[in-house]
């Protein structure tokens, strides 16, 4: 019971604070926890042994990346579906998660879920869920600063150990779905491209973050920002974990105000891989209120309208390969998941998605 509550209250905490951004970033959230953590101490014993599922291990994330580099991927021949891992960045639990259960259900065998959460919550979901033992070693992560970036890559170690994981998506616990499952599992396996959104911005929070002493290893001119939601085919996943060449110069040289973020995948993926990234993020956030943090919808913000506006709202590219221009297809649908919204709004996200249902 303990558990439950304080797993409870964190994730109210997280989600019913409107805190701007940059207040947000200097969070840690294992002082959240610490209030909690003596509560806890009576029944971490249960829930540690329970916490034996097939995820764990005992791997320290040096040998992890190691060895998450050097999976293969599935052979063609053995006619294993090509899956999608959707990789949870959580605090807490994931308010969203019946939502996801209807979203995932009937599609075994296409997909994998992999959590990281603060290791002070340990509530496990109910057996039946997808979510059930999905969660693998974490760390205390402190929004904005390296050990983000740090679960971010222990994540996708741990996806790329499965050789059937062929996409990556990298989602939040005020993250949902905007389609059925089929539609997104056909545009990222279909897709030629990773969804890493990197641009050059030349403002105070773009270029004016850059740190002369990432040069040579990283120049004013290959620096880039984005969004820290990223989706990456399993090519650019193995770059990403064997990366030892960029990580460490950023870990060094990108402090507060520069978020790592932001700022390191953009830009390790632009030298990487420039033509393997469409640039931009499959996951809708709404930064036109201004400010330094984004729209977070309540209850009374969800309508048909909205979600119509994410799904369908905007224009981009889909499969732009420069050397096969017959493939360039302009799609509509650009945004495959969307934040942030907050626990409240679940009653009616899920009306909507069962009305979807119903008409299509
Ligand atoms: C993405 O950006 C890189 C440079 O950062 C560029 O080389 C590449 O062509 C861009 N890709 C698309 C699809 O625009
Ligand atoms: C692209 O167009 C060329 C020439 O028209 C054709 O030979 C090729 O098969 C096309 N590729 C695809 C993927 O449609």
């Amino acid at each position: 019971m303990a558990t439950l509550l304080s797993c409870f209250s964190l994730v109210v905490f997280a989600l019913g604070s409107l805190v701007p951004l940059h207040f947000a970033k200097s969070l840690v959230f294992a002082d959240l926890c610490f209030g909690t953590y003596a509560l806890q101490s009576s029944v971490t014993g249960t829930a540690r042994a329970n916490a034996g599922g097939r995820l764990w291990h005992s791997m320290g994330d040096e040998e992890l990346l190691r060895r998450a580099s050097a999976v293969p991927r599935a052979v063609e021949s053995r006619r294993k579906a090509k899956k999608v891992a959707f990789m949870f960045l959580t605090r807490g639990r994931i308010p969203f998660r019946v939502l996801w259960e209807r979203f995932f259900r009937g599609h075994d065998g296409l997909f994998s879920i992999y959590i990281h959460a603060s290791p002070d919550c340990e509530e496990e979901p109910p057996e039946a869920s997808v979510f059930y033992m999905r969660r693998i070693p974490s760390k205390p992560v402190e929004w904005g600063g390296p050990s983000m970036l740090e679960a971010e890559r222990r994540l996708l170690a741990n996806a790329l150990l499965d050789a059937c994981n062929e996409r990556f998506v990298l989602l939040s616990e005020s993250c949902i779905p905007l389609f059925d499952f089929p539609t997104i599992y056909n545009y990222l396996i279909g897709s030629a491209l990773s969804f890493v959104s990197s641009l050059d911005d030349p403002g105070k929070a773009g270029r004016g973050r850059y740190s002369r002493r990432m040069r040579p290893t990283v120049t004013l001119a290959e620096w880039r920002k984005g969004s820290q939601w990223f989706e990456v085919q399993r090519g650019l996943a193995v770059g990403i974990v064997s990366d030892r060449r960029y990580y460490p110069v950023f870990r060094e040289h990108c402090r507060p105000p520069c978020y790592v973020d932001e700022h390191y995948l953009p830009t390790v993926v632009a030298k990487l891989a420039p033509g393997l990234n469409a640039n931009r993020s499959v996951t809708w956030v709404d930064w036109s209120r201004g400010g330094s943090h984004p729209a977070t919808y309540k209850r009374r913000d969800v309508s048909l309208g909205l979600m119509e506006r994410m799904r369908r709202g905007s224009k981009c590219v889909y499969n732009n390969n420069n050397n096969n221009n017959n493939r360039t297809t302009t799609s509509s649908s650009c945004f495959l998941f969307a934040r942030k919204f907050e626990a409240s709004a679940l009653g009616r996200l899920l009306l909507i998605a069962d009305a979807a249902k119903r008409w299509n």
